[in-house]
C-alpha cells in the first residue's frame, strides 16, 4: 500500500462523514463515503420495484452487479452517481436509508462494493468511512479509527438535523430507527460492523468535530489542524 489510507468505521450517526470529510481535506487525500454506494444500490433496487423485506438476495445481487455506481468529487463536493445520474440527494431519504441497510446484508452486494472500494483505496489512498473498512476493505492499513457514541447521543444529533430540514419524525422514531440499524449492521452474517481490536477507539459523545479530527491526526502521526 503506497498511499495513506485511513479507515473510519462506526455506527450510524456517529459523525463519520463530517469527520471523514474534514480529515481528508486536512490530509489532502481523497474522501470516500462507502455508505453512499450502498445507498445507491438500495435506490436501484427500490426503482426495480422490489419491496422490503428483501426476499430474493440473488435478484438483489444481480441488480448490484448490473448498475454503475460511482462516488466522485473532493470532500467538499462529494457526489454519488447511479448509471450516470446524480442521485446525491435522493439517496438521503429515510426510505433509502432502510433500503441501504437491507441491501448491505446481501453478500453479493458487499463483494462487489467492497472490491470497488478496495481498488479505489489502493489506487490513490484516502479517508474511507463505513462499517467494514478496517476489517474487510483495507484490513492492512495501520490507520484504523472506530468512532463511538451512545444511541441516545447519535439520535439526538440526527433528530436536530432532521428538524432543521422540516422532517416530521419524532425523537422516539429517530432513536428506534437508529437502534434497529445498529442491530442490523452489527449482527449481519457478512462483515458486520465490529471492532476486532485493531482499531483506535474514539468516543465522540463529548468531543467537537475539531477535537475528533485532531485526535485522528495524532493517531495517524500528522500535525494538528491550524487554528481557525
Ligand atoms: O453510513 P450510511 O448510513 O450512509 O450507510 C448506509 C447503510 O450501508 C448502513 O445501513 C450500513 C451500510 N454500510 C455497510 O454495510 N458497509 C459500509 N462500508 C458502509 C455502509
Amino acid at each position: 500500500m503506497k498511499d495513506l489510507v485511513v479507515a473510519i468505521d462506526g455506527p450510524s450517526g456517529v459523525g463519520k462523514s463530517t469527520v471523514g470529510k474534514a480529515l481528508a481535506a486536512c490530509l489532502g487525500v481523497p474522501y470516500l463515503d462507502t455508505g453512499a454506494m450502498y445507498r445507491a444500490v438500495g435506490l436501484a433496487v427500490k426503482r426495480k420495484g422490489i419491496a422490503l423485506p428483501l426476499e430474493d438476495p440473488s435478484a438483489v445481487a444481480a441488480i448490484a452487479s448490473g448498475v454503475d455506481v460511482r462516488v466522485t468529487g473532493s470532500a467538499a463536493d462529494a457526489r454519488t452517481w447511479l448509471n450516470g445520474e446524480d442521485v446525491s440527494k435522493e439517496i438521503r431519504t429515510p426510505e433509502i436509508t432502510t433500503y441501504a441497510s437491507a441491501v448491505s446484508a446481501v453478500p453479493g452486494v458487499r463483494r462487489r462494493l467492497a472490491g470497488m472500494q478496495r481498488s479505489l483505496a489502493l489506487g490513490g489512498g484516502g479517508v474511507l468511512e463505513g462499517r467494514d473498512i478496517g476489517t474487510r476493505v483495507v484490513p492492512e492499513t495501520p490507520h484504523k479509527i472506530f468512532l463511538m457514541a451512545s444511541a441516545e447521543v447519535r439520535a439526538r444529533r440526527r433528530f436536530a438535523e432532521l428538524q432543521e430540514k422540516g422532517s416530521p419524525q419524532t425523537f422516539a422514531q429517530v432513536l428506534a430507527d437508529m437502534e434497529a440499524r445498529d442491530r442490523a449492521d452489527s449482527t449481519r452474517a457478512d462483515s458486520p460492523l465490529t471492532d476486532d481490536g485493531t482499531y483506535t477507539r474514539l468516543d465522540t459523545s463529548a468531543l467537537s468535530i475539531e477535537e475528533v479530527v485532531d485526535r485522528i491526526l495524532a493517531a495517524v502521526g500528522r500535525p494538528p489542524q491550524p487554528p481557525g
